[in-house]
């Protein structure tokens, strides 16, 4: 038994954020953002949207896609590191409002990565049979707790949600090979600090300005390329195939130069690359199902076509998938 993406989905938030507006905030510049990471402009949710706003859309999008009902759901994943509230999981919001009356829905922490090890996990349900259809959910509303007073990350984040059905199939595509990888001693890169047990909720932490992204961005990029070129390469060995194989490839979507970066290290084919960070910024676990859901509806990607997706993160995680369309 496979696992096929039989149906994708997007939402965004109407708001756009240019960098013309930032520039308004913090001392920065739309030549400086757009040199540096290629973004043009983000969506920003408004005071009263969260995440739940926009991942149920996106998954009612891809069931109607893959003419699955809510009520033959299995399992709900919703990658995310800013949910609606700590807990309950948002994904049991989704699961509530698609019908998947009883099914099991739990939130995966795994910030910009997390997408695809929600496909990998969905897989592993799909594989060993205790699962028929799995909606996985990779969302994130970043704009909520990112430092508008910080030039080096309030310029880099958007909000929104991509959603993908998975199907059990006895066909030989779906997906074909995954990759997950970590290394929590370099937590402290990309964090956020204050809200857990660590630095509970108090005057004090937010005074300190815990309640906010931080990252060593330079450290980060370094760390990116270089992993996310090893695991793609380790996803695509594990299926027999080159990066030559490859019809589409879907990077994160965090820094333009981090995608050329990492495609020329790879050698994908020339225009295989999918790049939407001008138009929404770095949407974390969004990224990739947002991608993947606009080179769907484009109409591009056909059945035999070879999708290799690559993501990295806070934690630090990455992780790739190949898929088969
Ligand atoms: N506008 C103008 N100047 C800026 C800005 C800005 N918005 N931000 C930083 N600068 C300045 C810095 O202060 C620094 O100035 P200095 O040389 O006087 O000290 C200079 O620009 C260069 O800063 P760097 O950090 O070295 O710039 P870099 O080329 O590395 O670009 C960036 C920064 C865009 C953050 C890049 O490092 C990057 O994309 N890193 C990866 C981020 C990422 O993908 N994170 C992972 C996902 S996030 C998650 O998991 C939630």
């Amino acid at each position: 038994m496979r696992a096929r993406i039989v149906g994708t989905g997007m939402a965004v938030p109407e708001k756009i954020l240019t960098n013309a507006d930032i520039e308004k905030m913090v001392d920065t510049s739309d030549e400086w953002i757009l040199t540096r990471t290629g973004i043009r402009e983000r969506r920003m949710a408004a005071p009263d949207e969260a995440l739940s706003d926009f991942a149920i859309p996106a998954a009612e999008r891809a069931l109607e896609m893959a003419g699955v009902d809510g009520s033959e759901v299995d399992l709900v994943i919703c990658a995310t590191i800013s949910a609606d509230r700590p807990f309950p999981a948002t994904s049991c919001a989704i699961q509530n409002h698609i019908g998947a009356k009883d099914a099991p829905a739990f939130d995966l922490s795994a910030a910009c990565t997390g997408f695809l090890y929600g496909v990998g996990m969905g897989t592993q349900f799909i594989e060993s049979g205790r699962a028929r259809n799995v909606v996985v959910v990779g969302g994130e509303m970043l704009t909520k707790i990112v430092d508008w007073t910080d030039r080096t990350t309030c310029v880099l984040f958007g909000d929104g949600a991509g959603a993908v059905v998975l199907q059990a199939t006895e066909e030989e595509r779906g997906v074909l090979a995954y990759s997950m990888h970590a290394d929590g001693s370099l937590g402290d890169l990309i964090q956020l600090p204050g809200g857990g047990s660590r630095a509970p909720v108090s005057h004090e932490m937010i005074d300190a300005g815990l309640h906010h992204i931080t990252m060593r961005g330079n450290e980060t990029f370094k760390k990116a390329v270089r992993r996310l070129a090893a695991v793609s390469h380790e996803a695509l060995e594990e299926c027999g195939k080159e990066p030559q194989d490859v019809d589409w490839f879907i990077p994160h979507q965090a820094n333009k130069r981090i995608i050329d970066a990492v495609g020329q290290r790879l050698a994908v084919p020339e225009g295989s690359t999918v790049v939407n960070v001008d138009r929404y910024g770095n949407t974390s676990a969004a990224s990739v199902p947002i991608a993947l859901d606009e080179l769907n509806r484009s109409g591009k990607l056909e059945p035999g076509h070879t999708v290799l997706m690559t993501a990295f993160g806070s934690g630090l995680t990455w992780a790739s998938a190949v898929v088969e369309w």
